[in-house]
């Protein structure tokens, strides 16, 4: 079995090393971020610094974090984990129910359960505080503490020895100016992010493919120094965009040649002073071929002519089930679950929650069909349960619950089987055409009244293989209606 002792003071060891090496400050913290994560077996760590005055919390370094993450806004220090600012390191199990959080949303999405904090100390003072964030629920140990504690006494000292700290944290305040800019706009992108012009056509024409996509943009929101003298930048890169969803910054290039040289090298040394920095360098024909990559068409391929516009992408999708699937893991630890379907809209969704629910379950489907009239629609069970679920934890698992008649009338059908609990999760919640209300205990995404199809949703039984949800054209619907 590990000692944790032992690979503590081994990490410690590291951290120490790097924290005292020649690397430059930003990559050396951004070194013991990562390290310090890994050797407390969590997803992520960052490290921040007070503002002067002494307000706001501002990331200097992380490691294992999405940049959507990172651009969630300053950390209020009074709202965030205050204790921390009184000198103590604060442990938080389940984020979504602590009110020291303050971003509980953003950390849902990002999949963070838990946080260890820990303040970094000078000459008694807190000058800022380094975090740790877990995708399990985690109860941190004493020896946690302990150890995250000391990183941050090692890293309190590296920032006062360091010349550089100064410039450092110049150039941090004023980049933050420049961000807060940005954060300030929770939905992106939004008109005030978008450029009056483009550089270039095929920039332009690549903006137009991730508007269809949905796919969340901003065009050219950070420059990367590469290279400085005496103290000062003498060499940048800007990319062109970045898409805060999947963590990627996007340099489109031209055909030509000298130019793409003089950018293969720029990327290198971008990749060497920020190894945490996703990028990717593509050409007109690569466009297609690297969304296709992320679960986004090509449409060409499927049979989505009616398709208006992609509402949920694949990856979108997926990052919320798997924080569904999470919370969900954590509920019912130590239950009897056993999940429950309805065919067959909910088989995709079905398929990659009980995949992300760390728990020992079972599951079992219904099927349904509907008969009577317009006015006095009713339900009849077509398909039953194969085995029993009294005195279990069910959960119903719906692909979408739209006027709630469906699942009003299965729950009332499972409730008489006497469940010992019985709750339910939908992907999708159309609640503006709800006619019967239903208690919905995990909601994916609360969605506008339009037509959806894709991810297990059919019209007229199409649709359903693609990989992502889209609005279907009204027109189609309309014309189906006269055929
Ligand atoms: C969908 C969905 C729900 C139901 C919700 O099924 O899977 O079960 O509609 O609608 P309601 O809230 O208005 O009752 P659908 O009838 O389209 O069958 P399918 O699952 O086979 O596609």
């Amino acid at each position: 079995m590990d000692n944790p002792g032992n690979s503590y003071s081994q990490a410690l060891k590291q951290i120490a090393k790097t924290a005292n090496s020649a690397l430059p400050l930003r990559k050396a913290l951004n070194t013991v971020a990562k390290n310090t994560a890994k050797a407390i077996k969590a997803a992520g760590c960052s490290i921040m610094l007070l503002n002067p005055q002494k307000a706001h919390l501002d990331i200097i370094a992380a490691h294992g974090l999405s940049d959507l993450y990172l651009r969630k806004g300053a950390l209020n220090v009074h709202k965030s984990l205050p204790e921390i600012m009184q000198g103590k390191a604060v442990a938080i199990v389940d984020v979504s129910q602590d009110k020291r959080a303050q971003y509980p949303e953003a950390a849902e999405m990002e999949g963070i359960c838990s946080i260890l904090g820990a303040p970094l100390l000078q000459k008694g003072e807190v000058v800022g505080e380094i975090r740790i964030y877990s995708h399990e629920p985690k109860h941190f140990s004493q020896a946690d503490k302990d150890f995250l504690s000391t990183v941050a006494n090692i890293v309190a000292i590296a920032l006062e020895k360091s010349e550089l700290y100064r410039v450092l944290k110049a150039d941090h305040e004023e980049s933050v100016t420049k961000r807060r800019k940005l954060t300030e706009t929770p939905k992106l992108p939004s008109s005030s992010l978008r450029p009056s012009s483009f550089s270039h056509t095929s920039e332009e024409e690549f903006a137009k493919l991730l508007d269809f996509y949905r796919i969340e943009w901003l065009y050219e929101p950070r420059s990367f120094p590469l290279t400085w003298q005496d103290n000062k930048v003498t060499e940048m890169f800007t990319p062109d965009f970045y898409l805060p969803e999947l963590d990627l910054y996007i340099e489109l290039t031209t055909l030509k040649q000298s130019l793409i040289t003089q950018k293969n090298r720029k990327l290198r040394r971008l990749k060497g002073l920020y190894p945490e920095v996703n990028i990717k360098l593509l050409n007109k024909s690569d466009y297609l071929r690297l969304l296709a990559k992320y679960g986004y068409g090509p449409l060409g391929e499927t049979k989505v002519e009616g398709v208006n516009q992609v509402l949920f992408s694949h990856t979108q999708i997926q990052r919320r089930t798997r924080a569904l699937a999470k919370r969900i893991s954590y509920n019912y630890r130590g239950h009897q679950l056993v999940l429950i379907g309805i065919l067959k809209g909910v088989v995709c969704f079905m398929s990659d929650l009980m995949q992300h629910i760390s728990l020992p379950l079972t599951v079992d489907f219904m099927a349904i069909s509907y008969y009577g009239s317009n006015t006095e629609p009713a339900v009849k069970i077509t398909k039953d349960l194969d085995t029993s679920i009294a005195g279990l934890d069910v959960l119903m698992v719906e692909d979408i619950v739209d006027t709630g008649m469906t699942l009003n009338y299965v729950l009332n059908h499972l409730s008489s089987h006497s469940p010992a609990s019985l709750r339910v999760c939908t992907l999708l919640d159309k609640r503006v055409r709800r006619l019967i209300d239903v208690p919905l205990d995990y909601i994916g995404f609360e969605i506008p009244d339009e037509f959806v199809v894709g991810y297990g949703l059919d019209y007229r039984g199409e649709y359903r293989n693609l990989s992502f949800i889209g609005a279907l054209n009204p027109e189609l619907i309309e014309k189906g209606r006269r055929e």
